[in-house]
């Protein structure tokens, strides 16, 4: 069986679940960290190496400040709940994102985590949170820039793998698999360079309501897929691995 090394998911529909049960949205959004709970150690029981989970884009600072406020306290709670928890579970937590548009008790928060969880060496857990795919992709193309600018880099000497280095997430393979609830089929501005070839998988549930049996069913999903990479059936499993020379 084929699973993923990296899953990401685009975890949508809190709001949309609790108003269906007549509650306000930010109560979606309690219920949906507990299941963020349930399936980050769902995946670590798994041996899934890598999970993202995307928790906060860079456009989700235009909603109400009261949802803004409630989603950063409730990343507050969560994480000085469960950063024990990831200890004893072996899982390193990391973020990408612009941490300094966070609240500093937050911000703080997350970088305690990820310096108190940085010596685990089970699955990686990273947050995207105040994160854009634009913004990460924009970061990479200024910091290039200022190696042409300073004369250490011929702007001909650029590749797509130098560009991927200078990504937020160099340090995470490309998702394998990215898994959106809520039945909405779109990205938004989720990992728009390192989801090239990611398979993609919208679930209808909300957010809420997913569960450890709709994450294996999501796995066995992509046990089934074919990647390609551009080549065609015929010529795989040979060579099943993603071309990373220049064409
Ligand atoms: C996802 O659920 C959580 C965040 C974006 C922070 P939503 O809050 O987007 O819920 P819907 O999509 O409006 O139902
Ligand atoms: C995407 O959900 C971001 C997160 C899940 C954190 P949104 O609810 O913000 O996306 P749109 O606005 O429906 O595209
Ligand atoms: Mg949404």
């Amino acid at each position: 069986m084929s699973t993923p090394t990296h899953i990401g998911i685009i975890m949508d529909g809190n709001g949309r679940w609790a108003e269906a049960l007549g509650h306000n949205r930010l109560f979606g959004h309690v219920r949906g960290a507990r299941v963020a709970k349930n399936i980050i150690e769902g995946c670590a029981a798994r041996g899934i190496k890598f999970l993202t989970l995307f928790a906060f884009s860079t456009e989700n600072w235009l909603r109400p400040s009261e949802e803004v406020s409630l989603l950063m306290r409730l990343l507050f709670l969560r994480l000085n709940r469960e950063r024990s928890n990831l200890i004893r579970n072996n899982i390193k937590f990391r973020c990408i994102g612009n941490l300094e548009r966070l609240p500093l008790e937050v911000r703080n928060t997350v970088l305690k985590t990820v310096r108190e969880t940085d010596h685990c060496t089970g699955m990686t857990l990273t947050f995207a949170l105040s994160y854009g795919g634009r913004q990460e992709i924009t970061g990479a193309v200024r910091d290039i820039a200022q190696l042409v600018k300073s004369g250490r880099l011929d702007p001909d000497e650029i590749t797509t793998e130098m560009v991927a280095g200078h990504m937020e997430s160099a340090f995470l393979p490309d998702p394998d698999l990215i898994i959106r609830t809520s039945g909405e089929s779109r990205l938004s501005n989720f990992f728009l360079w390192s989801a090239a070839y990611s398979e993609l998988l919208i679930v209808e549930k909300m957010w809420p309501a997913f569960t450890l049996t709709d994450l294996d069913a999501a796995i066995q999903e992509y046990d089934g897929r074919e990647r390609r990479f551009g080549r065609t059936s015929a010529q795989l499993p040979a060579s099943s691995s993603e071309p990373t020379s220049e064409l």
